[in-house]
């Protein structure tokens, strides 16, 4: 079975004294237990707006979103309902997602199911903090001390205290350095296979997603364009928009070093 099921979904953005924003335009997209999809796309073409209506943070203007089989019916989805779904999101901006006020240890806590006594809480910060490759000791600690890598680290300890079947990261390294970006890939794509889960990897970066999603649907103004087993898209894209979306990404290999190095004689 499938853990997302995203059929024919349109979302409209209203705006008051403008014109609407058709963000999304009748997208279909589904993923299953331990697969990476990624969706690509520039800025704007609508990738937030659809992962949103994915997590059941908004309703679609029209088409049908099913979670594990069932449909999401967003309005009714309190916080705790849909952690207690297992449906997870984990945003670009890890700063923007904790609180500066409370414990790292308290905060990593606040994506379980169901409550938990004192020393239980205790035991399942640990194996979170753990899991997510940071010194459990963190856990007294608050989020100023922690780096942008630190902190998305913990914002995924967080979305796996629900333990959720379903991850959809929209942008999750964006706002990182390259090497703290390749360490976040590299755990989340870990945590997928170790847990089983279904991921949506959303990025403007093509190679990135190459690097890590099983599959890769490519987004233009509010419509997949292309989609497919992401080396064959790479290797032979169909659509004019994906051509040029790899033709833009710079290609440093030992070709283009001998040119920049200058003839002795
Ligand atoms: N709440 C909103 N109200 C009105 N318009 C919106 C709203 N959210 C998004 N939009 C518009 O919908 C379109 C798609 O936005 P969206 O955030 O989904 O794009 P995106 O692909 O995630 O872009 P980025 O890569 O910059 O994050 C844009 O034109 C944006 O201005
Ligand atoms: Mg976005």
């Amino acid at each position: 079975m499938k853990v997302l099921e995203i059929d024919d979904v349109h979302v409209t953005h209203h705006r008051r004294g403008q014109s609407d924003v058709r963000a999304v335009r009748g997208v279909s997209l589904s993923v299953a237990p331990g697969q990476v999809v990624g969706l690509v796309g520039e800025s704007g073409c609508g990738k937030s707006s659809l992962a949103r209506v994915a997590v059941g943070l908004d309703a679609p203007t029209s088409g049908t979103v099913r979670f594990e089989g069932s449909p999401l019916v967003p309005s009714r989805l309190t916080a705790r309902a849909k952690s207690a779904l297992g449906l997870q999101m984990v945003f670009q901006n890890p700063y923007a997602s904790l609180s500066p006020r409370r414990t790292i240890g308290s905060q990593v806590l606040d994506g379980l199911r169901a409550p938990m006594s004192r020393g239980e809480g205790e035991a399942e910060a640990i194996r979170l903090l753990e899991l997510v490759g940071l010194d459990p000791d963190s856990r007294r600690r608050y989020p100023n001390q922690f780096s942008g890598g630190q902190r998305q680290r913990l914002a995924i300890a967080r979305a796996l205290a629900a333990r959720p079947t379903l991850m959809i990261a929209d942008e999750p390294v964006t706002a990182l350095d390259a090497f703290s970006s390749a360490q976040i890939v590299k755990l989340l794509t870990g945590l997928v296979r170790e847990l089983d889960m279904g991921m949506l990897f959303i990025s403007h970066d093509l190679s990135l997603v190459r690097a890590i999603a099983d599959e890769t649907a490519v987004m233009y103004a509010g419509e997949i364009v292309e989609r497919g087993p992401s080396e064959t898209l790479w290797n032979d894209p169909q659509h004019d928009y994906t051509k040029t979306l790899i033709s833009a990404i710079p290609v440093i290999g030992p070709n283009q070093r001998k040119k920049r190095t200058p003839h002795a004689g």
